[in-house]
């Protein structure tokens, strides 16, 4: 299952919009296809957005990569502005775009259209790597589960949501490659419903054991002693170890923080915001009411009822069991904790 890739000179897109129901792809030739793609969620999740900006920075400089360095270099500003606005939330999105423009500036001397081959390669690194920093993030996720876990996961943080493998899921991948037996629980996550549509398809098309719950059965499945851990990915992570994921995110980390569960959150480097003290700094998009008013197309709720409709919330750092990276486990983090945790790693963003 590719959720993106690359193949001369487009970039199709898995239309996530249509599964479990439909595979299809989306083709993108320009920029501005990405960008529609990204705000329409036809590609979602914090690394996935990041790769597919990527690839939209390398299509704007194919476009124009046989005009003038000045209309060259102002049509990759216009691109990156256009892409960066597309999602608040997710910092992987920034990032990609940001190293996509250091590319560019740091080939300034060269041919326009060599430095949109060179972008090209460039956002083909950063896809196959954002695979690879999955696999480092599942081996050190995996020495956490035990075997036969019960996991509740929230949302989607699988293959769908990178460019392969997944990051929470990335776990439950490598446990399993590991030998070890789980059970996945998967919270359907309202309104948008990537738990059901995605995460339960993807974990079954591996014949991963996964039973689908309704949000709001998470405490009670917990009561019962039926959760051993829980797991999760991240959208951004402030410098003193909050994170924002997935609205409903917060409350199960409540609910694991009362029933004394571990509460693990999966993420790459690429996702943590040095620059945001703590997590109240984080933008939060939010949607259109008709995710709430309608179903499936179907009107559930009242004409001119009001709605609130976050996409993501916060969970303090306090609630974090550990936060699981490419370059290993930081336990209970906190901003010292990160802080180090980056010096120890040389990570310049
Ligand atoms: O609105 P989405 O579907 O893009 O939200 C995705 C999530 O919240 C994921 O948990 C997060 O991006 C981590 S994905 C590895």
């Amino acid at each position: 299952m590719e959720p993106l890739r690359f193949a001369e000179n487009k970039l199709y897109l898995l239309d996530q919009r249509l599964l479990p129901a439909r595979v299809d792809y989306v083709e993108c030739a320009d920029w501005r296809c990405v960008a529609g793609c990204i705000s329409r969620m036809v590609v979602r999740g914090a690394p996935a957005i990041g790769a597919a900006a990527a690839y939209g920075m390398a299509l704007a400089a194919l476009e124009y990569g046989q005009e003038s360095w000045p209309v060259f270099s102002a049509a990759l500003e216009e691109a990156a502005l256009g892409l960066k606005s597309t999602r608040p939330t997710a910092v992987n999105l920034s990032w990609a775009v940001d190293r996509m423009r250091a590319a560019a500036a740091g080939l300034a001397e060269r041919a326009p259209r060599e430095i949109a081959e060179q972008l090209a390669a460039e956002a083909e690194r950063l896809a196959r790597q954002d695979v690879d920093t999955n696999r480092r993030i599942g081996r050190f996720g995996a020495e956490l589960v035990a075997d036969g876990a019960r996991i509740l996961t929230h949302c989607n943080a699988g293959a769908l949501a990178t460019v392969g493998y997944g990051t929470a899921l990335g776990t439950v991948r490598a446990a399993v490659e590991a030998g070890k037996k789980v059970h996945v629980f998967a919270g359907e996550t309202r309104p948008y419903l990537q738990g059901a549509r995605l995460t339960a398809w993807e974990l079954l098309r591996e014949q991963i054991p996964v039973t689908l719950l309704a949000d709001n059965m998470a405490g009670f499945l917990m009561q019962q002693g039926k959760v051993d851990q829980v797991w999760v990915g991240a959208d951004r992570i402030a410098a003193n170890g909050d994170v924002a994921n997935k609205i409903g995110t917060y409350s199960l980390a409540v609910l694991a923080a009362a029933h004394r569960l571990p509460f693990y959150v999966a993420a790459p480097f690429s996702t943590f915001d040095l620059t945001l003290q703590s997590g109240a700094e984080i933008p939060i998009e939010e949607r259109c009411e008709t995710e709430l008013t309608h179903f499936a197309g179907i009107r559930v709720a009242p004409e001119g009822i009001l709605c609130y409709n976050p996409s993501f919330d916060v969970t303090p750092a306090a609630l974090i069991t550990a936060i699981v990276t490419e370059y290993g486990v930081i336990h209970h983090p906190d901003a010292e904790k990160i802080r180090a945790f980056f010096r120890e790693h040389e990570y310049v963003r």
